[in-house]
Parts: structure tokens; C-alpha cells; sequence
């Protein structure tokens, strides 16, 4: 327990699970009260809220569809009526639909850039108007992915949509500057959640995948809840429209044998 974020309020998308759930905790446990909104896991959110409510922390879990512009909205409306105001806004849920390129469905790629790119920018707004209401800077974290960098073969709509949450960033970096609200994104390397079930099933291609990463293991959502803390507290003031690597050095490995 600490008090890295004591008297903030935070507003998570795709808390019930994985990493949302990992940095709800962890904002919580740094004095944070959080509000989260999910999908479908409604277990994972009952779950998550009576653990965050153990920490002497007020907490909302809300059913809402990022991929909905309107149900966005409403979570940051909801959260700042029921908290009274949103100070960091943690922009995680997020998805992937694999196929190979020319296989790829317009329900998939709606699916993949209504939610990581399209929900993201319009909860952003809505997140940006509240801080301009009240007149207070803020502080926005991204959960974009390394694949915002680096290619991944097969998840061409999850690759565009992460580039886009990288030019997002930059670009927002620069015009919320002068209202005092910074934006920075996280780059997840290869974490152990339910996104990466298929994967963590599959002892061949995990250990494939653990040859490649330098520090020789997966991260954990404990890992990202890290460097979010530190990007919600003050102690990140100065960062703004950049990208944190978490990869285990996954990203530039290049050697030669
Ligand atoms: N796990 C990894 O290896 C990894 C690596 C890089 C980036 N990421 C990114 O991290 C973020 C979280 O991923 P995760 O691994 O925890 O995945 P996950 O599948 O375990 O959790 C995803 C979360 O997003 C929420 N979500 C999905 N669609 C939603 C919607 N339409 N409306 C509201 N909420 C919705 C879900 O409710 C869930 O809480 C994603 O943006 C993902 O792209 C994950």
C-alpha cells in the first residue's frame, strides 16, 4: 500500500480482467478511487470491486461498450457524477481478431478499431471536455501494445489500430499541452492475460515466443500496473506524448548466431 495517487480519481475501461484489472488494483492500493467499465465479465467485475472496495477505496464497476460512442460518454459522465470528478483516465480495453490478410472480415476489423482506436478517441474527448469543465489539467495513459511498432503477421486490423493509439498520442501530446493534460501510452510486450489464452496453451508456441523475449519470461499485469502508477502520479509531470516499452526487451532483439 501507498499513496502515490492519494485523492485521485481514476477511470479505467476494461477493468474486470487482465491488465484493466491489474492497474485498478494497484490504483487503488496508491490511494486512488477507481471506476472501470468492462464488456461481458461480469463475475471479473463483481470480483474486481469487492477486492478494490477491501482496500478502503471507493470503486464503480460499469457495464458499458467502448465501441459505443455514446456508452463512452456515459462512463465518464457516470464516474464523474458518482466520484465527483475524473483526474487520470486509463484507456485499456482493447482486442484482437487474428486472420490472415485477405481472409480479414469487415465485422473483424469493425470490431478491433471500434474498440481500440475509434472508443478510445471519443472516451478521450469526453475525458478532455471534463477537465476543461473544471478547469484542471489531467493525466491520460494509453495501453497501446508493441505492436504499435513492430508487425505482427496476422493481426493486420489490431496493428493499424495500435499505430493509430501511437499517432493519437503524439498528436493529443501537443494540443493538450496548454490545457495542462498530459497523454503517454504503455507498450505491452507479451503479458499473461485471457487475451493470450490460446498461446499460453500452446507449450511449442510459447516457448518459441520466450526464445525471442531477452529477459526470458512473459510479463505480468502486475509489470504494467507499475509503470501506471508512475504515469497517473506526479512523478511523470514532465512526460508527455510518448510510449513506455515493456517488452522484456522483445521489440529490438536482433542477434546473430
Ligand atoms: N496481454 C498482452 O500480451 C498485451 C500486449 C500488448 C497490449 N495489450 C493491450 O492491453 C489491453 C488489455 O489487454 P488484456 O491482455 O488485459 O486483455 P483481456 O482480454 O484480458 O481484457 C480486455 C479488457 O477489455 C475490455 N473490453 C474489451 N472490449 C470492450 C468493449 N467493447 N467495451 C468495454 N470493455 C471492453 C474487457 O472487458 C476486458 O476487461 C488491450 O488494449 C491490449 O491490446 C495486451
Amino acid at each position: 500500500m501507498g499513496n502515490r495517487l492519494a485523492g485521485k480519481v481514476a477511470a479505467i475501461t476494461g477493468g474486470s480482467q487482465g491488465i484493466g484489472l491489474a492497474i485498478a488494483q494497484r490504483f487503488a492500493e496508491e490511494g486512488a478511487d477507481v471506476s472501470f467499465c468492462y464488456r461481458s465479465n461480469k463475475a471479473g467485475a463483481d470480483e474486481a470491486v469487492t477486492n478494490i472496495a477491501n482496500t478502503g477505496r471507493k470503486v464503480a464497476g460499469f457495464q458499458y461498450d467502448v465501441s459505443s460512442v455514446n456508452d463512452g460518454q456515459k462512463f465518464v459522465a457516470d464516474t464523474a457524477a458518482q466520484f465527483g470528478k475524473i483526474d487520470i483516465l486509463v484507456n485499456n480495453a482493447g482486442l484482437e481478431r487474428r486472420a490472415d490478410f485477405w481472409d480479414a472480415t469487415e465485422a473483424d476489423f469493425d470490431a478491433v478499431l471500434n474498440v481500440n482506436l475509434k472508443g478510445l478517441f471519443f472516451i478521450t474527448q469526453a475525458f478532455v471536455k471534463h477537465r476543461m469543465a473544471v478547469k484542471a489539467g489531467g493525466k491520460i495513459i494509453n495501453i497501446s501494445s508493441v505492436h504499435e511498432e513492430l508487425p505482427f503477421p496476422h493481426f493486420a486490423s489490431y496493428c493499424a489500430s495500435k499505430g493509430g493509439v501511437k499517432m493519437l498520442t503524439r498528436n493529443l501530446s501537443i494540443e493538450l499541452a496548454p490545457l495542462g493534460i498530459t497523454i503517454n501510452s504503455i507498450a505491452p510486450g507479451a503479458i499473461e492475460t485471457p487475451i493470450n489464452k490460446n498461446l499460453l496453451n500452446d507449450p511449442a508456441k510459447l516457448s518459441a515466443l520466450l526464445e525471442n523475449i531477452p529477459l526470458k519470461r512473459l510479463g505480468t499485469p502486475d509489470d504494467v500496473a507499475s509503470m501506471a502508477v508512475f504515469l497517473g502520479s506526479e512523478e511523470s509531470n514532465y512526460a508527455t506524448g510518448t510510449t513506455f516499452f515493456l517488452d522484456g526487451g522483445l521489440t529490438w532483439n536482433y542477434q546473430e548466431q
